[in-house]
């Protein structure tokens, strides 16, 4: 066999081996996947591509370009309480319990924006964040965009994932009328936020019951 066809086969293995990536359009997605930026998109495939610069992006490489979409009704299989177990213990209460919460989730229209970075080549999810959009009486009736539970997976931190999430959930929380979109995090998060162009503004209460 000669060198190429040698290439050639060792990557379509690759290929049937490590792609059981499930596009959008088969999922069951919790919005609309057009709210996600576009502009997003592309540049989480520019951030991969400025790693290696030498490179052009090849056609297998494509296949392994993260993808940024809405939260999807079987991402309890893809590894999503594992993400989220960056945050804290995420315990798993099963798959039913979780696509019960996902349809509750669902059943508030236009309030609950979940969304995940998935990594092509195994169908894993590696990112997580959530965008809550409540409504008020006040600001000509306004709406307020909270961002909760940023998570990226420990191997791919620092690869610009989680930024990309932030910048996707206030895109949703613009797009949707919110006056202003907030969050709450610890002091060694501030930075994080601060390159995302958020500011610190006021103070954290909590009362745990
Ligand atoms: N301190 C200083 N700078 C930071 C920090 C930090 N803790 N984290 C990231 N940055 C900087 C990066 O260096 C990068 O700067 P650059 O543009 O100059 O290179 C910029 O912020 C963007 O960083 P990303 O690569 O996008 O960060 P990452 O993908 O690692 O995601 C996150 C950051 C979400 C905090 C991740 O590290 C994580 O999952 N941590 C554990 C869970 C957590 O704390 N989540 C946030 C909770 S708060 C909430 O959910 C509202």
């Amino acid at each position: 066999r000669s060198p190429l066809l040698h290439r050639n086969h060792h990557h379509r293995r690759l290929l049937a081996k490590e792609m059981p990536f499930t596009p959008d359009n088969e999922l069951d997605l919790l919005f609309p996947a057009s709210l996600i930026s576009p502009e997003v998109k592309s540049q989480l495939h520019t951030d991969l591509h400025v790693r290696r610069p030498c490179h052009p992006i090849s056609p297998l490489l494509k296949t392994r370009l993260p993808q940024i979409r809405p939260l999807a009704s079987t991402d309890h299989g893809r590894g999503h309480l594992s993400v989220l177990s960056v945050l804290t213990v995420a315990t798993d209460h099963g798959e039913a319990a979780w696509k019960s919460q996902f349809d509750a989730l669902r059943s508030a229209p236009n309030t609950y924006f979940g969304l995940v970075i998935v990594d092509k080549a195994s169908d894993r999810i590696v990112g997580a964040g959530t965008l809550f959009i409540e409504r008020k009486f006040l600001r000509g009736l306004g709406s307020v965009g909270h961002i909760e539970d940023i998570a990226v997976d420990k191997a791919q931190q620092g690869k610009k994932l989680g930024l990309r999430i932030i910048q996707a959930l206030t895109h949703i929380s613009e797009v949707s009328g919110c006056y202003k979109t907030i969050l709450n995090c610890s002091d060694a998060n501030v930075p994080f936020y601060q390159k995302c162009g958020f500011e610190k503004k006021e103070n954290e209460m909590a009362k745990y019951a």
